[in-house]
C-alpha cells in the first residue's frame, strides 16, 4: 500500500501593516502541530504550513514556515496534492490593503484608520478544488464561543469541506494544552471530550487513518 500524504495548516497568520507592525491572533499552533505529529505516528507523509508560532520543527514533518495568509494558500497549494488536507491555523480574514514599506508615523495625517481587505479561504479554496487536485478527505476546524455544534453543521456546508471538528472557545482551549471538540461528519457527530491537544489529535487521526484505508 502506498503511504498516504497529508498536509496541515496550523498556527495564526501574521499581516503585516509595516516593516514593525502587523494583525495576527492568539493562535499558539499547539493543536494543528499536534494533529500533523498525530498523522505522521499513523504513518502518514505529512507536510505542516505553520504561521509563526513558538514552537519547534516536528521531527519527520515536512516543515513550511509562513507568515501571511497569501503564502499560507501558496505554500498549501505548492503541497497538494495529497490524500487529506486538515486546516487547523487561525487564519487573519483580513489584511492591510497596503503594508508600507516604510513604519508609519503617528503624525501622518489619515491614520487612525487602517483599509482592510478579504483574504482568501484557504479551507474553503481547497474543497472546492476539482478532482484529482482536490484531496479525498478535507477536515476543517470550527471556533466557536456559542452555538457551536449548530454554526458548525452551517461552515461544513458553506466551506465544502467533509468534516468539521468543532472547538468551544469561550474558555482558553486557545493557546491552552486542552481541548474539547465535536466532529461533525457526513454520516454523524462524535463529541470528543476534554483531554489534551495530543489525545485529541490522537483520536482524529486514528479517524481520518481509518477513513483514507476505506478510500484505498
Ligand atoms: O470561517 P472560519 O474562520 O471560522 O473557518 C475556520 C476554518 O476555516 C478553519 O479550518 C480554518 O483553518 C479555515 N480557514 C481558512 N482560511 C481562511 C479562514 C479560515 O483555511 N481565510
Amino acid at each position: 500500500m502506498k503511504t498516504p500524504t497529508a498536509v496541515v495548516t496550523a498556527g495564526p497568520t501574521l499581516e503585516a501593516i509595516d516593516p514593525v507592525r502587523f494583525l495576527s491572533n492568539r493562535s499558539s499552533g499547539k493543536q494543528g502541530y499536534a494533529i500533523a505529529a498525530a498523522l505522521r505516528d499513523k504513518g502518514f507523509d505529512v507536510t505542516l504550513v505553520s504561521g509563526p508560532v513558538a514552537l519547534d520543527d516536528l521531527a519527520g514533518v515536512t516543515m513550511v514556515r509562513v507568515e501571511s495568509a497569501l503564502d499560507m494558500l501558496a505554500a498549501v497549494q505548492g503541497a497538494l496534492p495529497a490524500d487529506v488536507f486538515v486546516a487547523v491555523a487561525a487564519v487573519s480574514d483580513w489584511r492591510p490593503a497596503e503594508t508600507a514599506p516604510r513604519k508609519l508615523k503617528l503624525d501622518k495625517a489619515g491614520l487612525t484608520s487602517l483599509a482592510l481587505v478579504e483574504n482568501p479561504d484557504i479551507l474553503k479554496t481547497v474543497s472546492n478544488l476539482a478532482p484529482p487536485r482536490r484531496p479525498h478527505l478535507v477536515v476543517g476546524f470550527a471556533a466557536e464561543t456559542h452555538d457551536v455544534a449548530e454554526l458548525a453543521r452551517e461552515k461544513r456546508l458553506r466551506k465544502g469541506c467533509d468534516w468539521i471538528m468543532a472547538n468551544d472557545v469561550s474558555g482558553d482551549a486557545m493557546g491552552g494544552a486542552d481541548n474539547a471538540a465535536l466532529l461533525i461528519t457526513d454520516d454523524g457527530e462524535e463529541t470528543f471530550e476534554r483531554a489534551a491537544k495530543s489525545e485529541i489529535a490522537a483520536r482524529l487521526a486514528a479517524r481520518i487513518s481509518e477513513a483514507v484505508a476505506r478510500t484505498d
